[in-house]
């Protein structure tokens, strides 16, 4: 089966260029399940439901978010009844709203399952461990099993070394990690020794001619020391789409191949082959 992941949607831009976008995904690329990081798509800041409705009915089938799930009120109750909304599994809070998996079942039966989970370096959030928690998840789960075509984990963090780590830990136990929240694309895609696809981070759908999605004014005014505090706007110029695509074997529920997914007016733009 084959899975396409787009990195953090960045405001009105990174919410357009991916709507623009997707039907030249599903016919191009036809990808069997769509994940999208959707935790900057309203404002920059969080997510509300008519922006999961509009990508759920574009043909997202999940939405993975992170640190910032919960900036824009109304989320914890709509992730409460829409399981398709994740948010990072390992916040310590377990009253807290809403799932951080879950399994999908795919038009051919079998069930896909997607996992959120966030890093612990510089991420400033009360979370339990990553790795034993997304290792303790999972144990119910068997990549071999004939109704389980993959499991999927969207690893939100800021350090490059505790996402390899992570990616690491659960080699060739998931198909498929991709790290989010940095906003920069890395070029590091490659299948591990054990079978788990591995994208240091996705980069954002959205516009780069910004600090990592943002107008730079404020960012910038920060650097340098300014002590006034101005809400942080997105960047509302033309977004460039960033992802992956990820080739999964129906046997095995490993990874074959992953390839990088950008396209847009910035960055080097790579398109898979099809
Ligand atoms: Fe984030």
């Amino acid at each position: 089966m084959k899975l396409v992941f787009l990195g953090d949607l960045v405001g009105r831009s990174g919410r357009e260029v991916v709507l623009n976008s997707l039907e030249k995904i599903k016919t191009e690329l036809k990808p069997d399940f769509i994940i999208a990081n959707g935790e900057n798509a309203a404002g920059g800041f969080g997510i509300t439901k008519s922006v999961c409705e509009e990508l759920f009915a574009e043909g997202v089938d999940v939405i993975t978010t992170g640190n910032h799930v919960w900036d824009q009120s109304g989320t914890a109750s709509y992730i409460a009844q829409e399981k398709r909304l994740l948010r990072p599994i390992n916040y310590s809070n377990p009253q807290m709203p809403g799932q951080g998996a879950v399994s999908v079942q795919l038009k051919d039966g079998r069930r896909f399952i997607v996992m959120n989970v966030m890093c612990r370096l510089f991420m400033h959030e009360n979370l339990e461990c990553p790795f034993r928690t997304a290792e303790n998840y999972i144990k119910q789960f068997s990549l071999e099993s004939s109704q389980i075509a993959g499991i999927f984990v969207d690893l939100h963090g800021e350090a490059t070394s505790e996402k390899k780590a992570f990616a690491i830990y659960l080699d060739g136990k998931v198909s498929g990690v991709i790290g989010t929240h940095t906003h920069v694309p890395t070029t590091d895609a490659q299948v591990l020794s054990g079978g788990t696809a591995y994208l240091t981070d996705a980069g954002m759908c959205g516009d780069y001619n910004s600090i990592i999605g943002m107008k730079p004014n404020e960012p910038l005014a920060r650097f340098l020391g300014s002590t006034e505090r101005k809400r942080m706007q997105p960047a509302l110029g033309e977004g460039t789409l960033s992802g992956a695509l990820i080739n999964i074997d129906d046997k095995t529920g490993l990874a074959q191949s992953i390839f990088p997914i950008i396209l847009g007016p910035h960055l080097h733009n790579q398109w898979p082959a099809h």
